[in-house]
């Protein structure tokens, strides 16, 4: 069902100073874009296999700012590639873990996204992340 790890997405507060930083430490900037449904601007930073998504929240209600007034920046969630969202949903749903949307968002570039609630995955924030020409 998972393919990969996708991306681990990182709360922060000022998304040109952590690009900053990233860049600092070599990494590279493949695009910087705004995901309406989740009230945040994103960017995301290839490493290997994998990225970093460096996430700025859009509003002060967004829950990338709550998570940022609750426990300050650093490490927010761990992002699955998968094929199917919706497959994995129910699947998800079925072994009893709790989502966060009874079906897929849109998030960034045109993918189909769900979260799962971190208490149902000890303590971590999951995104599940079917690419848009899936
Ligand atoms: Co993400």
């Amino acid at each position: 069902m998972i393919r990969g790890l996708h991306h681990v997405g990182i709360a922060v507060q000022n998304l040109e100073k952590a690009t900053q930083a990233y860049q600092a430490l070599g990494l590279v900037v493949e695009k910087v874009e705004t995901v309406a449904s989740e009230q945040v601007r994103v960017a995301f930073l290839p490493v290997g296999e994998t990225h970093i998504e460096l996430l700025e929240p859009t509003t002060p209600t967004s829950p990338v700012a709550r998570f940022l007034e609750k426990r300050g920046p650093g490490v927010h969630h761990l992002c699955f590639l998968v094929d199917d969202v919706g497959e994995a949903m129910a699947a998800a749903k079925g072994s009893g873990l709790v989502l966060l949307s009874e079906s897929p968002r849109v998030g960034a570039g045109g993918s189909r996204v769900c979260f799962i609630h971190p208490k149902s995955v000890g303590g971590v924030l999951v995104e599940l992340w079917q690419d848009d020409h899936a």
